[in-house]
């Protein structure tokens, strides 16, 4: 029991390395770094995970804006050497969104400007932003990485890929040997091509982060229930970037129906359930959903039928 609020996260070992996360993550971006959050919610939301042993927090430089990096240096203080800081690199914000860039020299400047937002002189993880095969087989970047890793900016390497052709990329990863984290998108909808895949990675001794564990809750009821500028904001986003998942969510209805759980819980069960996954990073800004998900770390594993019928709607 870390604090009277909550029963403490179990702990995964990351990889092959010799350090530790909670098996849930703290997403440091979404609506949690918009500008339209009030600074509290964002302090209570960060604090109240830890307190309940969330140890690794993921971030990036071109979430809201930079915003989201900037926040959470603003917040870490002395606290920074007790968590396990993920960021990316390979993007740059531009007037209308990001571009992408891994040559040496964006990299480093990229990371740069990390490590000031963070106000740290590390990161414990560097993941490649939305790479392609060229870009994680490309020997300058793969060697710039190595670098930052020797000179101790950086202690361990990853690689986030986009959802789009992310297992081609992942795979390539995996292959390369550099790789000591792989975060990847893996939820109830995942077909089994993602499973193998995390099953290599874990066999190669990379670690798994899930990124949307809970496939941004679309199926949960509480989605469409529109009581916040957050709640607006989320459902807008969903229904930009995922208008197909949104209209076929109602497949995964049954997951509302699980006794003692709601369908986020068990949707984030069943990701824990993948021995192969190292920690799951959900994003949240209401403090009930935040232990809700931190409560899942202690519970059992979803039934056999469950599970199976999660196997089968994804498929
Ligand atoms: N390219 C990348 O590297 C990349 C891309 C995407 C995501 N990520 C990482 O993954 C993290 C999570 O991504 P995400 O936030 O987009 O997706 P997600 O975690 O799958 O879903 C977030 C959504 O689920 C809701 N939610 C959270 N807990 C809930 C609960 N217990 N019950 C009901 N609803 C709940 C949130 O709303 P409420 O706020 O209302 O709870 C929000 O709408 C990000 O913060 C980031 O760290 C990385």
């Amino acid at each position: 029991m870390s604090s009277g609020e909550c029963l403490e996260v179990r702990k995964r070992r990351f990889g092959a390395t010799d350090a530790e996360i909670s098996e849930i993550g703290f997403g440091a971006g979404g609506y949690w770094s918009n500008p339209a959050l009030d600074a509290s919610t964002r302090a209570s939301l960060l604090w109240a995970a830890v307190r309940c042993g969330v140890n690794w927090i993921d971030t990036g430089p071109t979430y809201s804006g930079g915003d989201a990096e900037r926040h959470l240096g603003e917040l870490l203080g002395a606290r920074r050497d007790d968590l396990f800081l993920a960021t990316k690199v390979g993007t740059k914000l531009t007037d209308g969104g990001f571009v992408t860039d891994f040559t040496p020299g964006a990299m480093r400047e990229s990371l740069q400007g990390s490590l000031e937002r963070l106000r740290t002189d590390r990161v414990d993880l560097l993941s490649m932003h939305s790479p392609t095969l060229d870009h994680v087989t490309n020997e300058d970047t793969l060697g710039a990485l190595a670098a930052f890793k020797s000179e101790g900016s950086v202690r361990f390497l990853g690689l986030s890929p986009a959802h789009r052709y992310g297992l081609d990329v992942a795979r390539a990863a995996i292959a390369s040997g550099v790789f000591d984290g792989l975060m990847l998108t893996y939820n109830v909808t995942s077909p089994p091509a993602t499973e193998e895949v995390i099953g290599q990675a874990a066999r190669a001794g990379i670690a798994v982060l899930a990124k949307l564990p809970l496939g941004r809750a679309i199926f949960d009821r509480s989605w469409r229930r529109v009581r916040s500028r957050a709640d607006l904001w989320y459902v807008l986003r969903g229904l930009r970037t995922m208008r197909r998942a949104v209209l076929g969510s109602r497949k995964y209805g049954f997951l509302n129906e699980v006794e003692g759980s709601t369908a986020a819980q068990v949707a984030l069960r069943y990701v824990l359930d993948n021995p192969n996954v190292t920690s799951a990073v959900p994003g949240t800004v209401k403090l009930q959903h935040l232990r809700q998900n931190i409560a899942v770390s202690q519970s059992p594993p979803l039934s056999g039928e469950l599970t199976e019928r999660i196997r089968r709607a994804a498929a």
